[in-house]
């Protein structure tokens, strides 16, 4: 792996690319989306890709989940989306690009914050924020910023990626993850919830005969957001409930009619993978490509819903 600084002499190449070839990722809250651009990632380094530190900090966080009170209907607001196609455009046109970061638990510029332990109380706050209807502050507040320099692929991933027209338009690839339906893995994450938190789980066999892709998620959602994000199962489940849900149903759904390529089983779909690896080798190799080093970002573009 290089690093950003590194990142940017091989960019200053006269070779670099005029235009960079951007991959949207979508689909539901761990869906698999993460994973798969992981591998994607993996696949084109082992070719000759090199990798900027892709553990990225959050994008645009905040604006597009507008609580609307009463309702519960998530609502997209435009200023979040502007930043995004700023950046894209920016870093679509070469330039590098200075990302606004918001750091979930202390306004504190680090990228593990997000994943590893976004603060329940926290949480409750900014979601009072957001039902006040105003994420501007957020913005105002933290002057911490990101340099991304240009580079050959940008991935854009996120469960709204596909939202916007403009943004979806820069996109040269969109790609929807599915979660399948894997009745292992739920078995798995209800055996977890079992040992860690002594539940009893009665009549599994007949729950996992009803089980959706969307409970799938779910199931993988709890865990890895007691793990990796440092909450409680409850308020978990509160806000799937409230927020991650409807907002699934109402905008993140809808957008899978746009993806040129619908990923099922996710990360263990190596054959759709490979394909799209494939793919944007060929097109690296239409921009001529061969002698400098493309540099792979992910822009996680995630939302508070
Ligand atoms: P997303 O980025 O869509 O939210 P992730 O790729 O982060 O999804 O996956 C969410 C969680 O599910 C993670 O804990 C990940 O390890 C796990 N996971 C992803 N794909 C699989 C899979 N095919 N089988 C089992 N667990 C998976
Ligand atoms: O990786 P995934 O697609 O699941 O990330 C999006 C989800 O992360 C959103 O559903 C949002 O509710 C959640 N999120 C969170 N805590 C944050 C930021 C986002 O739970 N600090």
């Amino acid at each position: 792996r290089r690093s950003a600084s590194d990142s940017s002499s091989a960019l200053s190449d006269s070779n670099a690319p005029k235009q960079p070839f951007v991959i949207g990722v979508s689909g539901g809250t761990a869906s698999g989306k993460t994973t798969v651009c992981d591998m994607i990632i993996q696949q084109l380094h082992d070719h000759r890709v090199v990798l900027v530190n892709q553990l990225f900090v959050i994008l645009f966080y905040g604006g597009l989940g507008v609580l609307v009170k009463c309702a519960i209907v998530v609502v997209v607001d435009a200023f979040d989306t502007e930043q995004l196609l700023d950046c894209v455009q920016k870093l679509r046109s070469g330039h590098s690009y200075q990302v606004p970061i918001y750091d979930f638990k202390n306004h504190r510029r680090s990228s593990e914050c997000f994943r590893q332990k976004a603060n329940p109380v926290q949480l409750v706050q900014f979601l009072s924020i957001l039902e006040s209807n105003d994420v501007k502050p957020l913005w105002q507040s933290s002057s911490l910023s990101w340099k991304v320099n240009a580079s050959d692929v940008i991935i854009l991933e996120g469960i709204l990626v596909f939202h916007d027209q403009r943004v979806r338009n820069l996109m040269n690839m969109k790609i929807f993850v599915d979660a399948g339906l894997s009745l292992y893995l739920v078995v798995l994450e209800i055996m977890w919830c079992v040992f860690v938190y002594d539940q009893k789980v009665h009549a599994l066999h007949e729950h996992i005969k009803v089980l959706t892709d969307a409970d799938v998620r779910l199931a993988r959602r709890i865990r890895r957001d007691i793990v990796e994000r440092g909450r409680d199962i409850n308020s978990v489940l509160e806000q799937y409930a409230k927020f991650v849900k409807p907002a699934f149903d109402n905008f993140v759904l809808p957008s899978k009619k746009y993806a040129d390529v619908i990923i099922p089983r996710g990360g263990e779909n190596h054959v759709a993978i490979d394909l799209i690896v494939q793919h944007i080798h060929t097109k690296l190799g239409q921009h001529d490509l061969c002698k400098i080093y493309p540099n792979v970002y992910v822009i996680q573009s995630t939302f508070q819903i």
